[in-house]
């Protein structure tokens, strides 16, 4: 494997274990479904796999509760096959990264059990954020107040403590120096082990203003545009120095952010040069279908990145929005909300998967990193109507139902249309329901068709490889407006994001569209342009 700064090009692949393939017969993804399906990402042509948490967990989060940050859970596998994995992705020339979660532990966690049974004001206790009285109004980012009792877990005093996720995800105080030094030792840990690097979990929450005024908006939402005290408190950045240091003892290691910080600026400081490697683009990732928008984000992507000498990157799908493919076919102001129930208009299916395949071209040309999120090359969409007893999110439970939750986009993956299961696992179970829909989208049915997603999505890699486009620089090009057009290299990419079709300009032969092309490129469609000999 090359060895200077891999990822500030690399396309990496986020796996969530649950969903991606079982292989012991349980309905739930492991482990051992990922070793057996290393070839696809191969074949796919990505660079690196990013793995959400296989820890011991309740599993009261999907996993980011964790319950020892130092272990693999029995559900996905254990150590040895942990090992295995990382061995085999590096023989296939993949890169391993792994979730870090510091901002919270489960309560199952030994320290969160060491505290409800200690008394207030013991060191046990000082490790979380607990005090006499919830100090502030804070309320949790999935519904709900933000501070419990600590007797709900079984504590015999009248203390409370902080959580800005489930209750059964405690947040530990940062400002604890035993804290600070475990997450350092659990880097190296995994370091030893031969990950590639960390994708960390909140991390623009580890540092709260808890004294701050009251909060007018009652919930965390993260999607609020102003700072919030429990959210990019500077604080944050001394804690990654350090964290920084630990990778740069070993070879070639990163780390990525995951800050929901929208203003690109606060974003920046994250990548300076002795902090992060990279930070995930959630300015993308919300962006509408929208020539100006789009346009907007790139530019302030490359601004606030170039200027601290880290990588752009880009991201349109992951574990906890809705998928692309169904995301940008919603009517403006629905994009955010955690999953569509049937009370909602059901999204159109086919205008939602152009303009995904359209989006992705467009990002797969960009400069920078990107990140794809499993089951996107296949056109994935979101899964809009899981019945309520499905549902497992806490997000669901902790709002009455308001909020949906992040099920819909987290459905195990269809490997196969005809088998049982769509072929996630040997046995019919799968952990959420399928829609039938996921018959047409099954890797064996997309594997053969030259014109499905999964097809566009290996020929795209191969050709940002072949062209080097991710550590190439964009030039934009004269566009009409609706119309994104620019240059990385020999690729020209046009992205029709109008309404009206658009002649086809004549800068060279037309290697891969999003939607087949004429003298006109159509409404929803980007293509890459291979400049012809004179240009
Ligand atoms: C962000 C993770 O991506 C999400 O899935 C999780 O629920 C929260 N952090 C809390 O860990």
């Amino acid at each position: 494997m090359a060895t200077t700064d891999w990822w500030r090009s690399a396309v990496i692949y986020q796996v969530y274990p649950r969903s991606f393939a079982d292989s012991t017969c349980d309905g739930i993804g492991d482990l051992g479904g990922v070793i057996d399906h290393l070839d696809h990402l191969g074949e796919l042509g990505v660079d690196a796999v990013w793995l959400s948490p296989f820890y011991p967990s309740p599993q009261n989060d999907g996993g980011y509760d964790v319950a020892d940050y130092r272990d693999v859970d029995p559900l996905f596998g254990d150590l040895d096959q942990f090992d295995r994995l990382v061995a085999k992705a590096h023989e296939a020339g993949l890169r391993v990264i792994i979730d870090i979660v510091p901002n919270h532990t489960s309560s199952e966690h030994a320290w969160f059990q060491e505290a409800l049974r200690a008394s207030p004001g013991s060191p046990e206790r000082s490790r979380y954020i607990i005090r006499d009285v919830p100090v502030n109004n804070w309320g949790s980012v999935f519904g709900g107040p933000a501070w419990s009792r600590m007797a709900d877990r079984g504590a015999d005093d009248d203390q409370w403590y902080l959580h800005l996720f489930d209750a059964t995800q405690p947040d530990l105080d940062w400002t604890n120096h035993e804290v600070r030094d475990a997450f350092l030792s659990i880097l190296r840990f995994w370091l030893d082990r031969d990950v590639d690097g960390f994708r960390v979990d909140v991390a623009h929450g580890l540092v709260k203003d808890l004294d701050a005024p009251d909060v007018t908006r009652h919930d965390a939402d993260v999607d609020a545009e102003t700072r919030r005290p429990m959210w990019d408190q500077d604080g944050v950045h001394e804690i990654y120095r350090e964290w920084r240091k630990v990778l740069d003892d070993y070879d070639d290691r990163m780390m990525v952010a995951e800050a929901w910080v929208l203003d690109s600026e606060r974003v920046a400081l994250y990548v300076r040069p002795d902090e992060f490697h990279q930070t995930f683009n959630f300015e993308f990732l919300t962006a509408r279908w929208d020539a100006g928008d789009l346009r907007k984000v790139i530019d302030d992507t490359i601004r606030s990145t170039v200027g601290v000498g880290a990588p752009m990157t880009w991201v349109l799908s992951n574990h906890d929005v809705i998928r692309h493919a169904t995301r940008l076919a919603l009517p403006p102001g629905q994009e955010r909300r955690n999953g569509l129930g049937p009370k909602h208009p059901q999204p159109d299916a086919d205008l939602g998967l152009r303009r995904a395949r359209a989006a992705t071209l467009l990002m797969l040309a960009l400069p920078g990193s990107a990140y794809l999120y499993q089951g996107e090359e296949l056109g994935l969409p979101e899964h809009t109507t899981l019945p309520p007893e499905a549902r497992q999110d806490p997000t669901f439970e902790r709002t009455d139902g308001e909020e949906l939750g992040r099920d819909g986009c987290r459905v195990p993956l269809p490997w196969q249309a005809d088998e049982p299961g769509y072929g996630f696992g040997p046995t019919e179970k799968t952990w959420l329901p399928q829609p039938d829909s996921f018959a047409a989208h099954a890797v064996d049915v997309q594997s053969s068709d030259p014109e499905s997603t999964l097809s566009m999505y290996r020929n795209a890699l191969a050709v940002r490889k072949e062209h080097d486009l991710g550590t190439g620089e964009l030039e934009w090009l004269r566009t009409e407006n609706e119309v994104l057009s620019f240059r990385n290299g020999s690729i020209t990419v046009v992205a029709n994001a109008g309404e009206r079709p658009l002649s086809l300009p004549d800068y060279g032969e037309v290697i891969i569209a999003s939607r087949a092309v004429s003298s006109e490129v159509p409404p929803d469609t980007t293509v890459w342009i291979r400049h012809g000999q004179s240009q």
